[in-house]
C-alpha cells in the first residue's frame, strides 16, 4: 500500500497539475471577472484567498467530468426519495462530479465565480475514501506557479491565431 500510494503520488502529479493549470489559465483569459480577483490575489501575496480563486476557477473547467466506476453490488442512488435509481452490480458508471458542482438543488448559485464557497460545494478532487491524497501539494505548486504569472502587467493571450495542430506533409 505504500508504494502504491508513493509511486500513485510521483505519477499523478504530471497530468493533473498540468492539465488543471491550462483549464484554470483558460477560464482566467476567457472571463475577466474571474481573472481580476485572482490578479488581486497574487499582487496582495494572500496565498489562501489565491488557491481559492485558482480552484473556483477550475470548478468551470475540471480536469474530468467525474470518476469512472464500476458498482460492485446492487445498490440504490437516493433510497427513499423520488430520484431512487437501482444500479445492478457489474454497472459501469460515470459519476459526474463536474455536474455535481453545477446542481442548484446542492450549491448556491452555481453559475457564479464565488472564491468564498464552502469546501463541500466543489467536488474537484474527488470525495470520500479515494478523496486526492495529493490536493495539498496541487494547491502549494499551482498557486506557487501561477503567482509569478499573475503579477506581470498586461498578462494576456498572445496576438495572431490559435495554434493547431496539423499532421506533417
Ligand atoms: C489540480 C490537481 C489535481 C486534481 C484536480 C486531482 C483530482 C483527483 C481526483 C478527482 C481524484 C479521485 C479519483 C477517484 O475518485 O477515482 C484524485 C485521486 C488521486 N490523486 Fe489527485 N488530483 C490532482 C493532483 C494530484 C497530485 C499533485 C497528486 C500527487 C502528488 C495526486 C495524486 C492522486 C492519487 C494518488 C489519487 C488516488 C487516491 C486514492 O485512490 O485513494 N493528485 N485526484
Amino acid at each position: 500500500m505504500i508504494r502504491a500510494e508513493l509511486f500513485g503520488m510521483v505519477t499523478g502529479f504530471v497530468p493533473t497539475n498540468t492539465i488543471a493549470s491550462g483549464n484554470m489559465l483558460e477560464m482566467l483569459l476567457r472571463r475577466r471577472e474571474f481573472m481580476l480577483p485572482v490578479q488581486a490575489a497574487a499582487r496582495d501575496d494572500d496565498d489562501e484567498l489565491l488557491w481559492r480563486c485558482l480552484s473556483e476557477t477550475m470548478r468551470f473547467k475540471p480536469i474530468n467530468p467525474g470518476p469512472f466506476r464500476k458498482c460492485a453490488k446492487d445498490y440504490t442512488i437516493a433510497e427513499g426519495s423520488p430520484d431512487a435509481t437501482r444500479i445492478r452490480a457489474g454497472t459501469r458508471l460515470l459519476v459526474s462530479t463536474q455536474s455535481a458542482m453545477f446542481d442548484e438543488r446542492s450549491v448556491v448559485e452555481p453559475k457564479k465565480f464565488r472564491p468564498d464557497r464552502p469546501k463541500h460545494e466543489s467536488m474537484l478532487f474527488g470525495y470520500g475514501l479515494h478523496w486526492c491524497i495529493g490536493a495539498f501539494l496541487a494547491a502549494a505548486q499551482i498557486t506557487h506557479t501561477f503567482k509569478p504569472l499573475l503579477k506581470k502587467r498586461g498578462l494576456g493571450r498572445a496576438r495572431g491565431r490559435t495554434a493547431t495542430c496539423r499532421p506533417s506533409a
